[in-house]
């Protein structure tokens, strides 16, 4: 187990050290994921920015008494979000090397880039949780290896954008579920394909990507639904289509319509125009 200031996974935030560095040049020093408002005024620039979105997605308003798990926290910023809506206590699980995700075949380059970013990203957490006075405990463990025996049960668990990250979504939802209790609450907001969402309102159909990225099958509304049933869930609410926006960090700062090319530069044009389109599900086990 790893807690936000656990020095064995990568260097210690700067925070750490006497005298240290001022929280904007260390915020500046990384690239960050998410837009995460820290002590001071400090905003990290992140590639999304969730904060809009917040009153849309389901999650219960208060959380107290509750054992919370976020799954794929990058920064954290679903992490912080459980605590601060009471959680008695939150668990952040990541896989901090970018070898152990999910890479297809020829991606070697595409991996060896990823490790340097992967790096600053990991401690983009330990910045964000230390100086926000943070008790979520991170862990460096894959979804696919949540197991009770190692992280116990949760009253309710977030999992946001990353079955489309995923080989196997359907097996990472199944170990998702072997650590909810029963009864307990999945709330999920992963990526759909909206144009497979527009075209086939009710037919669960995928798209897949496995090219050079960690990109795998992009569902459509109906097909992330199913996933959750074919795991052992059952929907509650949703799916409910939303856009997460682009955040400061976000790579397209001109238009260039000559990305209208190609399926990657649509997906940047339609994130940078309106967001990166998502579905909200609630699910019980
Ligand atoms: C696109 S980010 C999503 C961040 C956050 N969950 C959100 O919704 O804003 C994907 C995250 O999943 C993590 N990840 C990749 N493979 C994983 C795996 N097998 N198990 C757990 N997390 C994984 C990545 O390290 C990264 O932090």
């Amino acid at each position: 187990m790893s807690s936000p200031a656990d020095p064995g996974e990568s260097t210690p935030a700067v925070a750490d050290r006497p005298g240290g560095v001022p929280l904007a040049d260390q915020v500046a020093a990384i690239s960050w994921y998410h837009t995460l408002e820290l002590p001071g005024g400090v905003v990290t620039p992140g590639f999304f920015d969730h904060r809009s979105i917040l009153p849309r997605v389901p999650l219960p308003a208060d959380l107290q008494g509750r054992r919370c798990l976020d799954v794929g926290t990058f920064n954290g910023f679903w992490a912080f979000e459980l605590e601060r809506r009471g959680a008695a206590e939150v668990v952040a699980v990541d896989v901090l090397d970018p070898r152990r995700w999910d890479w297809p075949v020829g991606a070697e380059a595409a991996t060896r880039a990823a490790v340097g970013e992967r790096h600053a990203g990991g401690d983009g957490f330990r910045i964000a949780a230390q100086t926000l006075g943070s008790t979520v405990t991170r862990e460096d463990v894959s979804v696919y290896d949540l197991d009770p025996a190692r992280v116990g049960r949760f009253d309710l668990i977030f999992l946001g954008s990353l079955l489309v990250h995923l080989r196997e979504p359907v097996r990472a939802l199944e170990a998702v579920a072997s650590v909810l209790h029963p009864g307990g609450t999945l709330v999920l907001v992963d990526g759909i394909d909206l144009p497979l969402t527009l075209s086939h309102p009710r037919t669960p159909v995928a798209r897949l990507d496995g090219r050079g990225r960690p990109w795998w099958w992009t569902a459509n509304a109906a097909g992330l639904a199913r996933m959750l049933e074919v795991a052992g869930f059952t929907v509650e609410r949703g799916p409910e289509r939303l856009f997460v926006p682009p955040g400061a960090g976000w790579r397209l700062n001109r238009w260039d319509w000559r990305l209208a090319r190609s399926r990657e530069g649509r997906y940047h044009l339609i994130v940078a125009w309106r967001g990166d389109p998502h579905a909200a599900i609630v699910a019980r086990r």
